[in-house]
């Protein structure tokens, strides 16, 4: 059984979803439309039944309760941005919609409001869903629009769920921006009137921006202050309106990207949105990166296994892949205490380069003249799992499969057909180029010991062209392509149950809770130097969990930008997520590998902390150059902590830094250092770090001990 946390109240026509800390209020308005009322700390029905009434202000702003609908029926005096706008089939576009009756049902373990709406005259039936994540303070929204009738209805927007926001004297809106190698960047901004648009039109998620927003007073801090936040699920184009109305009404629409988007809704025909989890958190942004953590743990992840240490020889051979050179980077891999040893690009086809093979995926026999069995053996008696690489969306014009279906890719037939990074896309909604990726990889995983496939995407969407569908469906293009991917993920999921997925795009282009649901880690950037890491991984884990980031260690100078860093530094950087290395090691000397296992050997130590615990960004040394996380775990009695100083300036000793998450009246011992400190002495004095010099870096242990007295600091 779990806690009712959802209730209709019927007299006052109030729908109340209740989490540990929050309260989300909405009701049926005199006019048959659902009116949010309130989100924020716990309230009782009673408290907000007032608010549902209709306003108006003059007879231009007729009917100002439409500001604040869940989910904005396009029509009428309707004038923000719209949840859902369609096209009726004789032209009429408009939609008049009422509130028809709702059911709360359970759902995978979970309380779930399911409210019908309808249109007045047209068959158009529009069920919103509601979810609760009680212990995360968290509410999943998605939402169904059917065709009841027997003629098509063209949709032009369908999003996921609008969000309204309670007034606040400043609204700031917090997300990430970025590029390719420069993912995660956190940015702010004040909302005034008008909207503030973050969006995707590239095809995928998107290094430029991620589809996710946090909104609060311009007050709240890492463990302080009321924050409000939502994420979409969604691996495609995509957008998020943050709305400021001139009556000081905000709310943040999202879902698939209106833009050169429709989708013909057959007779009978259901379209379902993704799902967009919106969360309060009156903890600050700590609070909320905590809750979306263990939310991904507990319910977006295919599993809850540790993530293994891993090797990736991209950085380390890029396409020069063979089976003498992996094998040898296997045997040193094996030593340092890697897991899981994954080939990169340029094993297959008559891929030397990035201009040939992409698309013909069968082992390249001048590479692995004994096939790919041989080295995959030797990984396993080296007592590592191994892993491939694959990019199965993306055809190079220089290879056998564009030769022989050149009409598989997207295309204008009058246009240029682009190339990026030379390539193509295929149009993998197409049931034959569906089945040949299917197939290839089915081959793949069926004939090999494979444990976990990087599926990397290189590529942005042009000339969305597809052929074979007639004019009315050509917008459909952004949405079938994700929801091929997503087929096709699921159906290898199920075929091979034991093989794990790692997302990337070119770095962290296809990030979202969406992919998520198929893959257990992500490739957040490119970019391996271990300093420009920090702000990727800090964006990162405002709503990503520690476990899916896979983190680097990689040669230094780094390629990327010439900077030398310790491999103290790059180990502690790579260990704040699941590390992985991705050094040359076969230039290693035996010494550096021998460093290299003894940090293996702590990072897997505490591990556990990192991907099970709860994660603090400790900020209050951030002006002074220092980047500092702490895990913790579930008691408080284990802790971790990451310190890291970009530069010192000569007379300005750092002030202490105040950790978290630990029990006042707990004593604890921290590793390499003498004495003992209570929590409430490491909360609320805080601790010396002896960071010296420029990019230094400390990894300290602290640990709950059993003694009655601790020590001072
Ligand atoms: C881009 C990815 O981000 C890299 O990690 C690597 O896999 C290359 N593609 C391979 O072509």
């Amino acid at each position: 059984m779990i806690d009712v946390t959802i209730q209709y109240q019927q007299e006052q026509r109030i729908f109340a979803l209740q989490t540990k800390n929050s309260s989300y209020m909405f009701g049926i308005n005199d006019k048959g439309r659902l009116q949010h009322l309130y989100w924020g700390l716990p309230i009782g029905v009673e408290d907000c039944a007032s608010l549902l009434r209709l306003s108006s202000h003059s007879s231009f702003d007729a009917e100002l309760d439409r500001e604040a609908e869940e989910y904005s029926f396009w029509g009428g005096t309707c004038y923000t941005e719209p949840s859902l706008k369609a096209i009726m089939p004789d032209g009429v576009r408009d939609l008049s919609v009422q509130y028809a009756g709702h059911e709360i049902t359970e759902q995978d373990g979970r309380e779930t409001l399911v409210i019908t709406l309808k249109d007045k005259a047209y068959p158009v039936e529009t069920k919103l869903y509601y979810r609760v994540i009680p212990e995360y303070d968290l509410v999943e929204r998605s939402a169904k629009i059917s065709n009841t009738g027997d003629q098509e209805i063209m949709l032009e927007s369908m999003q996921s769920a609008a969000w309204s926001i309670p007034y606040l004297q400043d609204y700031r809106l917090t997300h990430v921006t970025g590029k390719w190698s420069g993912e995660f960047q956190l940015r702010d901004t004040l909302l005034t009137e008008g909207k503030k648009v973050l969006e995707s039109r590239r095809g995928f998620t998107d290094g430029h921006a991620n589809p996710w927003f946090a909104i609060d007073d311009g007050q709240a801090t890492e463990s302080e202050g009321r924050v409000w936040f939502g994420a979409l699920a969604w691996s495609g184009n995509w957008k998020l309106v943050a709305e400021k109305t001139a009556f000081s009404h905000v709310k943040i629409t999202g879902g698939i990207n209106d833009f050169d988007n429709s989708w013909l809704l057959g007779a009978g025909d259901t379209f379902e949105t993704p799902v967009f989890v919106g969360g309060f958190s009156d903890g600050g942004f700590g609070r909320m990166s905590r809750h979306m953590h263990h939310y991904q743990y507990d319910y977006v992840l295919p599993n809850n296994e540790t993530r293994k240490v891993l090797y990736n020889s991209w950085e380390a051979t890029y396409f020069n892949v063979n089976a003498q050179d992996q094998m040898a980077l296997a045997e040193r891999a094996a030593r340092a205490g890697v897991e899981l040893f994954v080939v990169d690009d340029g094993w297959f086809g008559g891929r030397n380069h990035d201009r040939a093979g992409l698309g013909d995926w069968y082992v390249n026999k001048e590479k692995f003249p004994n096939g790919l069995g041989e080295l995959i053996d030797r990984v396993h008696e080296l007592g590592m799992e191994f892993g491939i690489w694959v990019e199965p969306e993306s055809v190079n014009p220089d290879s056998e499969l564009y030769r022989q279906h050149p009409d598989w890719v997207y295309h204008f037939p009058t246009r240029d057909r682009t190339e990026l990074r030379n390539q193509l896309l295929l149009n993998i909604s197409k049931p034959e180029v569906k089945q040949f990726i299917l197939a290839f990889m089915t081959d793949l995983l069926h004939n090999h010991k494979i444990k976990f496939i990087k599926w990397d995407m290189n590529r942005t969407i042009t000339e969305p062209g597809m052929k074979d569908h007639s004019l009315n469906r050509q917008k459909e293009v952004w949405v079938r392509h994700v929801q091929a991917l997503y087929e096709i993920w699921s159906e290898l999921r199920s075929r091979f149950p034991h093989v794990e997925f790692e997302t990337c795009a070119g770095g962290g282009s296809r990030i979202d809770l969406g992919i998520f649901r198929f893959a257990e880690q992500s490739w957040p950037s490119d970019n391996t130097d271990a300093f420009d890491r920090l702000s990727i991984q800090e964006g990162y884990s405002y709503i990503y969990a520690p476990r899916t980031m896979t983190c680097w260690v990689t040669d230094s100078p780094t390629g990327m930008n010439r900077r030398s860093l310790s491999l103290k530094y790059r180990f502690h950087s790579a260990m704040m997520g699941t590390l992985g290395i991705g050094s040359n090691l076969n230039e290693w000397s035996d010494e550096s590998i021998g460093q290299c296992a003894e940090f293996v050997k702590q990072y897997k130590q505490i591990r556990p902390l990192v991907q099970f615990g709860n994660q603090y960004r400790l900020s209050e040394l951030k002006h002074k150059g220092v980047t500092a996380v702490q895990y913790a775990d579930a008691a408080g009695s284990e802790h971790v902590l990451f310190a890291f100083l970009h530069s010192q300036r000569l007379g300005e000793p750092l002030p202490r830094l105040r950790l978290k998450g630990l029990v006042a009246g707990k004593c604890y011992s921290i590793d390499g250092l003498p004495g003992t400190w209570s929590g409430r002495a490491l909360m609320n004095v805080g601790i010396e770090l002896p960071l010296r010099g420029d990019f230094d870096s400390l990894m300290y242990r602290i640990r709950e001990i059993n003694e009655k007295k601790a020590g001072s600091l």
